[in-house]
């Protein structure tokens, strides 16, 4: 039997006589954009190097050695942001790195990483996952800048420029051979890394 329920949530259901359809229709795109324009303006600001070095200490290793690395400072001035590396600039996958980086608040409020000790402990794990993930990507974030076929043979080091001829193959990227580019490398890398 079909009860008339009262209360908030039967007042939710409840078709509306008050408002037109266009009505609830606008409000709800109204809403809509202003979630789609809050959910940019998070993803900007917390994508920020100032926010990348500076929102919490446990970073203070990676950013030290990245800030003695020629990706902050070089002869051109062009300068790699913590983002240009490890934030997917495309719309999905930024938002699973977004979603996956929020669970490391977890990690700060409980933390796990906030002391120079406790981040050398965990540093090979957390390098193995972004080892992986450019793995699984070609090296997606370095192509943004860097492309194999700007690459010119007469400006790079005869050694250089053989192993470039191996991208590709055996599905061999970027990162196989250029680990520790922007940080040093854990002390406790595994044989054949
Ligand atoms: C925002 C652009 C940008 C991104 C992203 C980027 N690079 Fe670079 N990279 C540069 C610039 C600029 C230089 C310095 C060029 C110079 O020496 O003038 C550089 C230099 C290098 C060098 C030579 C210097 C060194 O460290 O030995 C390597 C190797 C390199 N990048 C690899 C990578 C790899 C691997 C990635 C991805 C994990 C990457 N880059 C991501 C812009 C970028
Ligand atoms: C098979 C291994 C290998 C792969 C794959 C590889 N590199 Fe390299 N790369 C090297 C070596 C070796 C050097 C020379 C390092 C040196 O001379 O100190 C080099 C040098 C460089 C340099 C510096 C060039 C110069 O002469 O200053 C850049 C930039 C670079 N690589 C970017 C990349 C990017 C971007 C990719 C992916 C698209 C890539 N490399 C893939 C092995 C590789
Ligand atoms: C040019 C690309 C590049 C830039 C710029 C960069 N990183 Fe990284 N980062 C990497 C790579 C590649 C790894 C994987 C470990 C390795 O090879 O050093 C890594 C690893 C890490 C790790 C895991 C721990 C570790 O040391 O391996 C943290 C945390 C990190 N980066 C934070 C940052 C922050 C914060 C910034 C900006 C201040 C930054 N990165 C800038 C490429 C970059």
């Amino acid at each position: 039997m079909f009860q008339e329920k009262s209360g908030f949530w039967a007042s939710l259901i409840r078709p509306s006589s008050r408002f037109s359809v266009l009505t609830l229709l606008l409000v709800g795109i109204v809403l809509g954009l202003a979630l789609i324009a809050g959910t940019h303006l998070t993803f900007e600001a917390t994508s920020s190097p100032e926010f990348c070095s500076n929102s919490c200490h446990e970073m203070q290793t990676p950013v030290a050695e990245y800030q003695q690395s020629p990706h902050y400072s070089n002869r051109s001035g062009v300068r790699a942001h913590c983002a240009d590396c490890h934030i997917p600039k495309q719309l999905l996958p930024k938002l699973e790195t977004k979603v996956k980086s929020s669970a490391e608040l977890w990690g700060k409020i409980t933390g796990s990483l906030d002391t120079p000790e406790k981040f050398a402990a965990r540093r090979l794990e957390l390098a193995q996952h972004e080892w992986a993930r450019m793995k699984a990507n070609d090296s997606r974030e370095c192509r943004n800048c860097h492309t194999v076929d700007g690459m010119s043979a007469e400006k790079q080091t005869p050694r250089a420029t053989a192993m470039h001829a191996l991208i590709g193959e055996d599905g061999r990227t970027c990162i196989d051979c250029h680990k520790g580019i922007a940080h040093h490398l854990p002390d406790n890398m595994p044989e054949g890394d």
